[in-house]
């Protein structure tokens, strides 16, 4: 893709991927390269939209509609902000992508893993990315991060911690399955030492 690097941050809610990836953003922009940084759900004015409803509706939303909404703000962040940076050689730094829908719609909701993973690989014409960092938190450290954070819990977030037990247990399998795009991380570790694995793997890379 003419130079361009697509890195995504996975993990579950409370693991520090955005710390993560704003660090990560500053070091490549002061290296010289050009980042776009952003994130599923809600990385577009659809996906604003969408990440409304999946995050914040009132009331059930049935498991194989939670996993289409997903895969539609997947698909237009996709073709319209992913796609033309990666285009133009640029770095895109995301937060979340299909492992998501994997983790959480897959193991999460329990739906077939593969089939959500056939649905965003439909929405996506197949992008993957070259690295995947995989900050991985065990659920009741992750639970006791959020707490002093949040004043109210997304959809997702609120979900009782044998959900968030399946969600870690399929990121780690995810990431045994593909170890040459995962990066996988204690994000229990000090947070300067998380950025220096990254850059380290993320050197090797450009
Ligand atoms: P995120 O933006 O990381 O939440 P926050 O900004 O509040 O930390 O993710 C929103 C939630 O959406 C998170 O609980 C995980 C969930 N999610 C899925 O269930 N499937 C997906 O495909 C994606 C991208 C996110």
């Amino acid at each position: 893709m003419s130079g361009g690097l697509f890195i995504t941050l996975e993990g579950g809610d409370g693991s520090g991927k955005t710390t993560q990836a704003e660090l990560l953003g500053a070091w490549l922009v002061e290296s010289g390269r050009t980042v776009v940084r952003t994130r599923e759900p809600g990385g577009t004015e659809v996906g604003v939209e969408v990440r409304e409803i999946v995050l914040h509706h009132r009331g059930d939303i049935a498991p194989r509609a939670e996993a289409l909404l997903y895969a539609a703000d997947r698909a237009h962040h996709v073709a319209t902000i992913v796609r033309p940076a990666l285009g133009r050689g640029e770095v895109v730094i995301q937060d979340r992508y299909i492992d998501s829908s994997v983790a959480y719609q897959g193991a999460g909701r329990v739906l077939d893993p593969e089939a959500v993973r056939g649905l965003s690989e439909w929405a996506t014409e197949g992008l993957a990315p070259d690295l995947t960092i995989l900050l991985d938190l065990d659920a009741a450290s992750a639970r006791a991060r959020l707490d002093s954070a949040r004043t109210r819990y997304d959809r997702l977030e609120a979900e009782a911690s044998e959900f968030h037990d399946r969600v870690r247990g399929a990121y780690l399998e995810l990431a045994a399955g593909e170890p040459d795009r995962f990066l996988v991380v204690d994000a229990a570790s000090p947070v300067d030492e998380i950025a220096a694995a990254i850059r380290a793997r993320v050197t090797g890379l450009l």
